[in-house]
C-alpha cells in the first residue's frame, strides 16, 4: 500500500486515457490525490473512471484549444478549491518524414498538442499551482529534443519536445522563491503505443512497462520534491542539467 503522501491534494494529467498517462494517473490516485484525467478517448477515460472511482474525475477533451481548460478551471476551483500538481504528458508523434516533406497541418498537430498545449497548462493553471502549498508541475518530454545531432525524419516530435524543455525551464525560472517546483522527465523507450509508431520493428516486451516508468516519475510530484528546472532522465534513474553548446 503507497504511502498517501498526497492525501487531500488534486492533480492534473494529460494524456490519461493510456499508456504512460493512465499509469500516472493510478499513482497519484493511490497516494490519495483527487486527479482530474484529461484526453480525447471518452470511452478509454470511462474504463479509467470506473477502475478508480471516487478518486478521479474524467475529462474528454482536446488539449488543442484552451476552451476546456478555461471551463475545468473554473469547476476545479469550484468543487476542490486547490490544485496542486499538473502532469503535462499528452503528446503525438506525428508522422516520420523529413522537415521538407511534411505537411503543414501534420506540423501544427505535433507542435499545438506537445508544446502548446503544455503552454497553455501554464497559461491557466499558474494561479492555483502558486497557491498550492506544495506547486507541482511536471512536463513528459523526450531525449529526442536533447541529442547532439538531431535524428532525422523525427522532425517535428524532436522539435517539439526541444521546445517543451525550454518551455519548463522558463517556468521554473519564473517560478523561482516560490513553492512550486517545475520538472522536465524523459521516460526514455517505454511499453506504449507511441513507442511502437516511433520504432515499430522494437519487441516491446523488452521496453519498461509505463507502470515502472511512473513509480519512479511519482516522486517528482510530491511535497517533499525540491529540485527545479532540471530533468529526470528514467532510463539513467538520475537528474539531468541542461547547458549551453560548446
Ligand atoms: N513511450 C515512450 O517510449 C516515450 C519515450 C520518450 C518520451 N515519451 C513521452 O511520454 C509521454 C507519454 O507518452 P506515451 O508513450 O504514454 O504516449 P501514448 O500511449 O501515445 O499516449 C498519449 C496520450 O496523449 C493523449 N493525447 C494526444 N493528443 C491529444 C489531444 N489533442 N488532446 C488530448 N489528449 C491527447 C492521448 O489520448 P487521446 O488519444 O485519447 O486523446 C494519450 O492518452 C509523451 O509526452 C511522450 O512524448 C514517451
Amino acid at each position: 500500500m503507497a504511502e498517501k503522501a498526497l492525501a487531500g491534494t488534486v492533480a492534473l494529467v494529460t494524456g490519461a486515457s493510456r499508456g504512460i498517462g493512465t499509469a500516472i494517473v493510478s499513482q497519484l490516485a493511490e497516494r490519495g490525490a483527487h486527479v482530474f484525467a484529461l484526453a480525447r478517448d471518452s470511452e478509454k477515460l470511462a474504463q479509467i473512471q470506473s477502475e478508480l472511482g471516487g478518486s478521479c474525475t474524467c475529462v474528454p477533451c482536446d488539449l488543442g484549444s484552451s476552451e476546456a481548460l478555461i471551463d475545468l478551471r473554473h469547476e476545479i476551483l469550484r468543487t476542490w478549491g486547490r490544485l496542486d500538481v499538473v502532469v503535462g504528458n499528452a503528446a503525438i508523434m506525428g508522422p516520420r518524414t523529413a522537415l521538407s516533406a511534411l505537411d503543414e497541418q501534420a506540423w501544427c498537430d505535433v507542435v499545438n498538442t506537445n508544446l502548446t498545449a503544455n503552454w497553455r497548462l501554464i497559461r491557466h493553471f499558474d494561479s492555483l499551482l502558486r497557491a498550492a502549498p506544495h506547486g507541482r508541475a511536471l512536463f513528459l518530454t523526450s531525449g529526442a529534443g536533447s541529442r547532439a545531432r538531431m535524428v532525422p525524419q523525427r522532425g517535428a516530435y524532436a522539435i517539439s519536445k526541444a521546445a517543451l524543455d525550454a518551455l519548463a525551464r522558463t517556468y521554473a525560472s519564473e517560478t523561482e522563491g516560490t513553492n512550486l517546483r517545475v520538472m522536465l522527465c524523459n521516460p526514455g523507450p517505454t511499453r506504449t503505443g507511441l513507442r511502437a509508431q516511433a520504432a515499430p520493428d522494437e519487441d516491446p516486451m523488452t521496453l519498461p512497462t509505463p507502470a515502472q516508468v511512473a513509480s519512479k516519475l511519482i516522486a517528482l510530484c510530491l511535497p517533499s520534491w525540491n529540485e527545479s528546472g532540471r530533468l529526470y532522465d528514467y532510463p539513467q534513474d538520475r537528474l539531468l542539467d541542461f547547458h549551453g553548446p560548446n
